[in-house]
């Protein structure tokens, strides 16, 4: 393993979750990348966490823009030139019509985001992760996304009563294709060491939410965290929820 810091890039990581993810990984010594589509707020997330010491550097980048996928993947290769974890956590949530009701403009939007957006960023960052010697890749998802616990009409974190599951069309459809993207790379990935694995970090009071969860953003970044962090002997495709344990709970994809 090379002595200098692990390297991590978190998407989204300008407020929310994301932030939270970032501030933790640099608490723990590693060089952490905001990917914050917005100069303002990425410089300000930036400033935030420089102001406790942290190594965080803003790079521009929008999930939904390949070519800016690229540019941040060229930009961190000529600073940094590998990158040990990926958390690609940006992502939007949806409207909450009836599926019978639902927009297809606004379903092709989140996917833009929740889906292709991971796929362009993964795929603009493998060759950076593949210099790693043990790289990870975090994929921020939901438990909405479960489509054993949406048939089931079961919320194992008990948000939501027994028998009653929102049928969120596009948030909850993105999220699990989102689930299988995690297990496609896992598999295509795992011979390289590269593990990957999806998390759904629990309620957490954040904008896409209006502030109605219940967990803050420094305990819904705990399992990401976790996940940023395994050892070698980490398992891969495995979906981890929140559930207040040291190890948080393994979800039926
Ligand atoms: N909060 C929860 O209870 C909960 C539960 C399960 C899963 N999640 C997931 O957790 C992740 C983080 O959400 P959050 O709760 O922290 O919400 P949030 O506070 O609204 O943060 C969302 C982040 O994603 C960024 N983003 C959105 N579109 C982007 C794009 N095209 N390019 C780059 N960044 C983009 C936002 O940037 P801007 O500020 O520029 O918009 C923001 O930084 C999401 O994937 C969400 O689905 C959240």
């Amino acid at each position: 393993m090379s002595s200098t810091p692990r390297v991590a890039l978190v998407t989204g990581a300008n407020k929310g979750i994301g932030h939270a993810v970032a501030r933790r990984l640099g608490e723990l010594g590693m060089r952490v990348y905001l990917g914050v589509r917005d100069g303002e707020r990425g410089r300000t997330a930036e400033r935030d966490l420089r102001a406790d010491g942290l190594d965080a550097r803003f790079v521009r980048l929008d999930v939904t823009d390949e070519a800016s996928a690229l540019l941040a993947a060229k930009h961190i290769d000529e600073e940094s030139h590998r990158l040990d974890v990926l958390v690609n956590n940006a992502g939007v949530g949806g409207s909450v019509s009836a599926p019978s009701e639902v927009s297809l403009d606004e379903v092709r939007r989140t996917y833009e985001t929740n889906v292709f957006g991971v796929i362009a960023v993964t795929n603009a960052m493998l060759p950076l992760l593949r210099r790693s010697q043990a790289a990870r890749i975090v994929n921020v998802s939901s438990v909405l996304g479960s489509l054993a616990h949406a048939a089931a009409r079961h919320d194992p974190t008990g948000v939501f009563a027994e028998g009653v599951f929102p049928a969120l069309l596009e948030y909850n459809t993105s999220k699990a294709a989102l689930n299988a993207l995690t297990v496609t790379y896992a598999n295509e990935l795992r011979g390289e060491g590269i593990l990957v694995n999806a998390v759904s970090p629990g309620f957490v009071a954040t904008d896409i939410n209006g502030h109605r969860g219940h967990l803050t953003p420094e305990q819904g970044a705990r399992v990401p965290v976790l996940l940023a962090t395994l050892g070698d002997d980490g398992p891969t495709a495995v979906f981890l929820g929140e559930d207040g344990s040291d190890t948080g709970r393994e979800l039926a994809w």
